[in-house]
């Protein structure tokens, strides 16, 4: 005998009972596939053998109940997918990656499609019940609407919400593998949009796997086998999509910090062309089932990205919040192993101020492995100048130099060889021989950084850096402009420009890192010295260039 649950369904929007208080009763899932074709799910074509199936011997579906529905859905509610999620239980819907999106996100990730264009076609990898294709089906009534769904019932559910709200006649539903699948090409542009399945990797099958490191390889790329299915929704994408095609995903926000992310922060970088990633708090409740920080991303495919926008915020209301959020470079993003930790970042820094890693990069100066031997003195006599560098080999020569070190001389020099000693002239490689003779006798080709060089006697001096940095002392650091083009050894570090910087952006990035950065700032060891790594270094906040332009003015 049938037992009927009666199933109170809830206002998609208030959380409370049907908006006219009325109750649907959907005890079971052959009940909810018989409201879905009393919708109209036939309307929309595409069938597959499993959905048919399914619908081969369902009850007879009350027709006021129905009506009920239709109100509902055309009121932009999804009662059938509220019933799907009641009726299978969480953990069956884990296992497919089956979280349907909030409403609230999925209207704020529409109108963040609208702002990068109109699409000619819409692709919800992962469609679930339809909640995107129906929201930017409204949006664009003129797009051709696709969905992908792996879930017969569910694509049933797709059919029913989707004719329901009128738009069978732009839609179609394709029950399959998205990673599978490949997409007719339509003239204009395709808008990917929805919430791509979150399965952890144990889940998956090893020729899966394997297809998601072969794909990746292909594309120069590198994939973890610890991958969740996310990601091979993001590689699916690039792999269907065309240049100028954009997107926007929804996902938990790991992916931003651990290992097997690098793959979709590399598409990102890259062919899927990141544009922006909005960060939400688990706070705001992204995904009721879980309590997970969500990521927004917006991508557009083909435009290799300058820089990537970031931003954070703590509730769904300000996602509405067309404010962009920060700016980071790629050059930035490409070296951050953890993305989220730029988003906090641009969280706290003040309008007009961004981290110095922005505009700049900071490295530390090269370890010569034995400062005796590659500082020339009386032991280097005789050597050629050309393999003689004016370095900055102590704090103290950045101290005393005020803002500007522009005299070469009060250096110290440091021997840098090339590795190929063929490319020295015959009077200059026998000075360099006899000098290689006496470092040898000093022990110079012996110790781990010599032997781990390509040449031991190549120090590898880098090139100027425009500003020079020290980073270790009981002050705060010296921040110096280097106009005597001097190299630096690792006792200081280099400031490099990423983008061209104008003397005058320069000078009072200079002043203003003097007088603003404090020891608190750096990581204090014991006995009161203070040490900013360059990556510490990178983050301190600093007036935008603009900023720097217009107070000089
Ligand atoms: C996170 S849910 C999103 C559903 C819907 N787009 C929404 O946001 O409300 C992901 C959907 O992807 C489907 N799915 C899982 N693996 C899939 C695959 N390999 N190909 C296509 N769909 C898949 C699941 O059945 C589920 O409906």
């Amino acid at each position: 005998m049938k037992t009927t649950t009666q199933l109170a369904l809830f206002d998609a929007h208030s959380g409370d009972r049907a908006s006219n208080g009325s109750y649907s009763t959907i005890g079971s899932e052959p009940e909810l596939l018989a409201a879905a074709l009393a919708l109209g799910a036939r309307d929309v074509p595409g069938w597959s053998p499993q959905e048919e199936a399914l619908t081969a011997d369902l009850p007879l579906f009350d027709l006021v109940q129905a009506e009920e529905l239709l109100r509902r859905i055309r009121a932009n509610e999804d009662p059938l997918g509220e019933a799907f999620c009641t009726l299978r239980s969480t953990a069956d819907r884990r296992v497919q990656g089956a979280t349907y999106t909030p409403p609230g996100i999925v209207a704020a990730m529409v109108e963040a499609a609208a702002r990068q264009g109109t699409p000619d076609r819409i692709v919800d990898p992962g469609t679930g019940s339809a909640r995107f294709l129906n929201a930017a089906g409204r949006r664009f009534p003129r797009a051709a609407l696709v969905g992908v769904e792996l879930d017969p019932l569910a694509a049933i559910l797709a059919r029913a919400n989707l004719a329901a709200a009128g738009l069978a006649d732009r839609a179609t539903v394709i029950v399959g593998d998205y990673r599978a699948l490949s997409i007719d090409s339509t003239p204009g542009q395709t808008l990917y949009i929805g919430n791509p399945p979150y399965v952890r990797h144990h889940l998956l099958e090893p020729l899966w796997k394997q297809w998601l490191v072969r794909e990746a390889v292909r594309r120069g790329l590198s994939a973890s086998q610890l991958a969740g299915l996310h990601a091979y929704f993001f590689l699916a994408t690039a792999l269907q999509a065309h240049p100028r095609d954009f997107g926007v995903f929804i996902t938990a926000a790991e992916w931003m910090d651990v290992n097997y992310g690098r793959l979709i922060r590399d598409l990102l970088l890259t062919e899927l062309g990141g544009k922006r990633i909005v960060v939400i708090e688990p706070t705001a409740l992204p995904f009721p089932d879980a309590a997970t920080t969500a990521a927004i991303v917006t991508f557009e495919v083909g435009s290799k990205p300058r820089s990537i926008w970031l931003k954070r915020v703590n509730t769904l209301d300000e996602l509405r919040d067309s404010r962009p959020g920060r700016c980071v470079h790629r050059e930035r993003l490409a070296t951050e192993r953890r993305w989220s930790r730029l988003t906090h970042a641009a969280q706290s820094g003040p309008e007009g101020y961004v981290e110095l890693g922005e505009l700049c990069r900071v490295h530390r100066g090269q370890v010569t492995g034995a400062n005796r031997v590659w500082i020339a003195g009386a032991h280097s006599e005789g050597l050629p100048s050309s393999v003689l560098f004016p370095t900055v080999t102590r704090a103290r020569e950045l101290f005393s130099a005020g803002s500007v070190l522009d005299d070469p001389t009060t250096l110290r020099q440091v021997i840098d060889l090339p590795t190929d000693l063929d490319q020295l002239d015959a009077a200059d490689r026998r000075a360099v021989e006899r000098f290689l003779e006496r470092a040898r006798r000093m022990g110079a080709d012996l110790g781990y950084i010599a032997s781990n060089r390509k040449a031991w006697w190549a120090v590898g001096l880098r090139s100027p850096a425009p500003v020079l940095a020290t980073y270790m002392a009981r002050r705060p650091p010296a921040f110096v402009r280097n106009r005597a083009d001097a190299r630096h050894i690792n006792i200081a570090h280099g400031l490099y420009p990423r983008e061209p910087l104008s003397e005058t952006v320069v000078a009072g990035l200079i002043r203003y890192l003097a007088q603003a950065t404090r020891l608190t700032d750096g990581r204090t060891y014991a006995g009161g010295l203070t040490k900013f790594e360059p990556r510490e270094m990178e983050r301190l906040l600093v007036p935008t260039p603009a900023l720097l332009e217009a107070q000089a003015q």
